[in-house]
């Protein structure tokens, strides 16, 4: 490690304990403090995830490590401070609860920070840097990593509340992309520790588009995809909110959908079912996806599954698909 990124390391480390210590203890934490409580989250969650909060003062950070030694170049280099037009600095985090950003050691390497009064961004992070790649990074991955080897599944969500609510719901095995598309480097460190992953995007048209998406990726990664069952409208937080820890676990992580079965729905989109012509484009390209799964056991479900919806049978079906078989070699 660079004598630079240790100096940044550093600062992060302090940073993250005075931002949480104002959180906990101080009354100029006290409105973060709030605003988690607020929104469901307990002391020992606040603990377990640093949760943090930096007063809304220009230069409280700045003052604060440059007492402790640390040059300014340092502190913008590491996406703590911001350089302004007239080559002064002023804190990039002001009035925002902090969620530290950890890399797979444990170690602080960027914040995020949520506006508590409604400002946009609603969310900022760090800007990126040699320790911190938003593209390389799940958060939470570290914590997550022995109960992602446990239970041989992770949970993929899309954001920070996702992952702090269901950890303190008893799902540990969870981690999330930071406000980013999933990539494939992502998809290849998850693939090192598990065999299946559980998709749990927010059940809105965006999210609906990331998840097909994060499926392709994950799949060509050599993962086994789950679409968790979360119905119109919810984010996992605030289903696990509503409607609690146990209803989560069962009617949306335990309820999983295949990635077939969520395609077979997805791609519906596109086609118009009751005219001949599309029903035949819709299921031809169903059956070039279900080509795609190795397991003939797996296939023939699917395939049933068509066979009576659309009235085929089955030897029609099987005759298609091992054309396409074929094809892929
Ligand atoms: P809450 O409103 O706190 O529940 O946030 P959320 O996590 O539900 O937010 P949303 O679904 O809108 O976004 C998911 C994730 O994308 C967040 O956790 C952030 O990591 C990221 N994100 C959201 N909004 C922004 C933004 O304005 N800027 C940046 N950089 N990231 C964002
Ligand atoms: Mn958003
Ligand atoms: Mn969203
Ligand atoms: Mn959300
Ligand atoms: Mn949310």
């Amino acid at each position: 490690l660079s004598q630079e990124n240790q100096q940044s390391l550093s600062a992060y480390e302090w940073l993250t304990k005075l931002y949480h210590h104002l959180l906990r203890y101080t009354k100029d934490g006290k409105e973060g403090y709030k605003y988690f409580k607020d929104r469901g989250i307990d002391d020992e969650t606040i603990d377990a995830f640093q949760l943090g909060f930096a007063p809304n003062v220009k230069d409280f950070t700045a003052k604060f490590l440059e007492k402790k030694g640390f040059h300014q170049q340092i502190l913008v280099k590491s996406g703590l401070l911001s350089l302004q037009q007239d080559n002064t600095v002023t804190d990039r985090f002001r009035g925002r609860v902090i969620f530290p950003i950890r890399n797979h050691l444990g170690k602080t390497v960027a914040f995020g920070g949520r506006t508590i009064h409604n400002q946009e961004p609603k969310y900022l992070n760090s800007s990126e840097s040699e320790l911190f790649q938003k593209g390389r990074t799940l958060y939470n991955f570290d914590l997550a990593k022995r109960h992602i080897r446990k239970t041989n599944e992770a949970v993929l969500f899309e954001g920070y509340m996702d992952v702090i609510s269901a950890y303190q719901a008893d799902v540990k095995n969870v981690v999330a992309t930071l406000g980013t598309a999933l990539t494939e480097s992502q998809a290849k460190l998850l693939k090192r520790y598990v065999d299946t992953v559980i998709i749990c995007y927010d059940a809105d048209r965006a999210g609906i588009e990331a998840t097909y998406k994060a499926a392709n990726i994950l799949q060509d990664a050599g993962c086994s995809v789950k679409i968790a069952n979360l119905q119109n409208g919810n984010d996992p937080d605030s289903f696990i909110q509503e409607k609690g820890a146990d209803a989560f676990r069962n009617e949306v992580i335990e309820a999983s959908d295949t990635f077939i079965t969520f395609y077979m729905r997805y791609v519906k989109k596109d086609f118009n079912l009751s005219i001949e012509g599309d029903r035949i484009q819709y299921i031809e390209k169903v059956l070039r996806k279900l080509a795609t799964i190795d397991s003939s056991v797996e296939r023939e479900l699917y395939l049933k599954e068509l066979s009576t919806e659309y009235n085929l049978t089955m030897e029609t079906l099987l005759n298609e698909i091992s054309k396409y078989r074929q094809e892929i070699g």
